[in-house]
């Protein structure tokens, strides 16, 4: 049977309202994004990542004081609890970091002061959200470390996130200005993005009054996948397997002719490009041209055009995420992890928000299994 026999069904949930929310509203025809009714490039270009997280956290922009003491809160939450580290050192060499990332939220949820809270609990939900985003850019650097063979290294209370995360993962060394610029505005542009996949599983897994921790640990398992976050490791090695701006055209032609798809390329919701992608690009081009490394600029606008005349696929946020990561010097499989990072924020907010007004999500399915089978005793079969 096919889908079209069903007149309620949508494949991928594609068009299907899931809820309602007043986080952030993604307007597909003019390719645009807004975090609380603000524009997220005015984020991104006027703002940092802790006035985004307290945006999404709080529902609105802080005022210099309630910034000031936010930040010394995410400062002081920062650190990791040393068993936190004992159980990442156990886990095999190979483990992905963002298994690493995902193990990491589960075993840190008891040792939240507000474990015992109950799920609708807003006040203790908040508390929790702002552990959860603060720890993450030590995690995922001190995870880089640990995996390395070197022991972890205390947070700096007195950066932001994205200089804390720089800083870890530079053995302990502050980042320079652009550097910390750069990462903290991929962080808010990466912040928060409606009922995408990972934000709807942390969602699905808070409304049965589950907690924060395991809502967050469902949506890094979601996040993990090439089709969702995984998706800008995935471009860094393809731009890495196409190697030059000559072999650029030729490589994208025979991919689509072999039917791949293309990481990067593609959106649910934009069909007329992703502004978050158009920004970024901008600034993955300056930083090339800072480096004096153009190459990935001009393997990215082959594909971008040959993808448009061939496919009419526009580049998402995370074709451009990919190569700007890259010409910073970043490991190519932190790239998700960084995802993470910067979503810790839309996830707790909408987990808050599920909690705040909860009903059980539970949609339905249709059966095309076999009919009134019998039941053969086990010596029969
Ligand atoms: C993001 C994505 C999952 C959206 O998926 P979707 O809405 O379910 O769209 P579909 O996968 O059904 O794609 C629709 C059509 O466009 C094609 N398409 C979509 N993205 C493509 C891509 N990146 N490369 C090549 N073809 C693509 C599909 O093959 C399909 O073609 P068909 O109708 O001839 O079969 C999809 O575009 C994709 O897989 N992109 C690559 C992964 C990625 O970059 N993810 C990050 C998203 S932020």
């Amino acid at each position: 049977m096919s889908a079209t026999t069903y007149p309620n069904y949508s494949p991928g949930l594609e068009g299907v309202i899931g809820g309602i929310t007043t986080i952030s509203e993604i307007d597909s025809d003019r390719s645009s994004l807004v975090y609380r009714g603000i524009d997220v490039h005015d984020l991104a270009e006027k703002g940092s990542f802790e006035e985004t997280a307290y945006l999404l956290i709080y529902s609105k922009l802080p005022n210099r004081a309630e910034l000031e003491n936010f930040r010394e809160v995410l400062g002081k939450e920062r650190e990791v609890p040393e068993q936190i580290y004992t159980v990442m050192k156990q886990l095999p060499k190979q483990t992905h970091p963002m298994d690493m990332l995902r193990t990491a939220y589960s075993a840190l949820a008891p040792f939240d002061p507000d474990y015992a809270e109950p799920a609708t609990n807003h006040d203790a939900n908040v508390r929790k959200a702002v552990r959860i985003i603060a720890k993450a850019s030590t995690l995922v650097a001190n995870g880089h470390r640990i995996r390395e063979g070197k022991d972890p290294i205390k947070p700096n209370p007195d950066l932001s996130i994205a200089g804390n995360f720089l800083y870890l993962l530079h053995g302990g060394q502050v980042a320079d200005d652009f550097t910390t610029l750069v990462m903290d505005a991929s962080l808010t542009l990466y912040a928060e993005h409606g009922y995408n996949a990972s934000t709807f599983a942390c969602r699905v897994t808070v409304a049965t009054l589950s907690d924060l921790y395991s809502g967050v640990v469902s949506g890094i398992g979601t996040l993990k996948g090439p089709l969702h976050g995984g998706a800008n490791e995935e471009a860094m090695y393809m731009l890495q397997e196409i190697g030059s701006p000559a072999n650029a055209e030729a490589w994208i032609r025979d991919a689509l002719a072999n039917k791949k798809k293309i990481m990067g390329f593609g959106h649910r919701e934009y069909k007329k490009g992703d502004s978050r992608a158009m920004f970024l690009t901008k600034v993955a081009k300056e930083i090339g041209a800072r480096k004096g490394n153009t190459t990935w600029g001009e393997i990215a606008d082959t594909l971008e055009r040959v993808m448009l005349e061939e496919k009419g696929l526009y580049p998402n946020v995370d074709f451009p995420a990919a190569y700007a990561y890259f010409l910073l010097g970043i490991p190519i499989d932190l790239y998700t992890p960084i995802f993470v990072v910067a979503r810790t924020t839309g996830w707790t907010a909408h987990a808050i928000e599920q909690l705040d007004n909860n009903r059980l999500i539970r949609p339905k399915c249709i059966y095309e299994g076999p009919q009134n089978q019998p039941f053969i005793p086990i010596e029969e079969r």
